[in-house]
């Protein structure tokens, strides 16, 4: 693995030796760092970020990284610059990896077959975002264990949702079962999963992961009425009654309250959203170290003792 940019071919041994990687950093650990050696990463955000954005920049610093500052808006992007140029440009001046946020699906996986430093995908359009998914797996097993035979019900704005898309491949990939639920015009049969109605799924799922409806990527948006998106499609009050005793919410956030779900639920016992972000930034901390801190890791027993772990999964 040279780039992260996809859960789609990504093995279970690899998932559990990032889960096992993060959290050793959830618990304070950090790798190595040559002393008066700085090293450098650019997070390039075409779109809007708030998470993401932030805690890779938490994650890098935590790392020994300094963080090249790009601001979409006040670069050369305004004067057409294409991304592969601007890619280039930081690699030249020591970018040693590029983490990146695009509108358009499978922008980063190209960039990724064009550079030799590595690539993080921080969500392209409507297609992956591998870190968020990586976040998220992360908090299950450390609410679950073992993944395997864990009922998912992933809900909302399926089709264009880069979060489902990357969780419904891993969540597959570790034995997890996954279930979707949405409003018929936003089913995606890309995602070969069981689409299922969210009152009979909502008493037997251990997650039940919310997302956001995703306007920018629609077409004609229209006004959302909240009450009756929240009543037909989201996670009422009444709903969150009947789910099992310890099932979690999660959602990635932004949140809509009130919309996707009850603004009470939100930060109430089951919720694990904010829990999320925290975790966000450790597990971003393991894919970093993991392709750029690579040889000292190869040859280092904890790399061998983890690595063995991860081959008894
Ligand atoms: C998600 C994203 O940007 O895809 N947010 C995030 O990274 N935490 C989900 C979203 O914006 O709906």
């Amino acid at each position: 693995m040279n780039n992260f940019v996809s859960m789609k071919a990504i093995t279970a041994d690899e998932i559990m030796y990032l889960l096992k990687q993060t959290d050793r950093f959830a618990e304070g650990e950090l790798p190595k760092q040559e002393k008066d050696k700085k090293r450098f990463i650019t997070n390039l955000f075409y779109e809007p970020s708030t998470r993401t954005k932030l805690s890779f920049e938490v994650a890098e610093r935590k790392l020994g990284f300094e963080v090249i500052d790009f601001q979409v808006d006040y670069s050369s992007v305004r004067k057409g610059e294409s991304v592969y140029d601007t890619a280039k440009t930081v690699i030249s001046i020591g970018a040693e990896a590029i983490v990146i946020r695009h509108s358009l699906d499978n922008a980063v996986q190209k960039l990724a077959e064009q550079l030799d430093v590595p690539v993080i995908n921080a969500g392209d359009g409507a297609g992956e975002h591998p870190t968020q998914s990586l976040l998220d797996i992360y908090t299950m097993y450390k609410e679950f264990g073992d993944l395997k035979g864990l009922n998912v019900l992933i809900v909302g704005d399926i089709i264009h949702s880069r979060v489902a898309r990357s969780n419904a491949y891993a969540l597959r990939t570790l034995g997890a079962n996954v279930y979707l639920s949405s409003k018929p015009e936003w089913q995606d049969d890309r995602l070969d999963f069981p689409y299922v109605e969210l009152d009979e799924a909502i008493e037997m799922c251990d997650v039940v992961m919310l997302l956001r409806i995703q306007s920018e990527r629609h077409d004609q948006p229209k006004v959302v009425e909240a009450n009756e998106y929240l009543n037909k499609y989201g996670l009422t009050i009444e709903r969150e009654k009947r789910m099992k005793q310890n099932a979690i919410i999660m959602h990635p956030a932004p949140v809509n309250r009130d919309i996707e779900i009850d603004d009470q639920l939100v930060e109430c016992k089951r919720s694990r959203i904010f829990k999320q972000m925290e975790y966000g930034v450790y597990a971003r901390m393991a894919v970093l170290d993991y392709l750029l801190n690579k040889e000292g890791q190869e040859n280092g027993d904890n790399y061998q003792t983890m690595y063995a772990h991860v081959n008894s999964y």
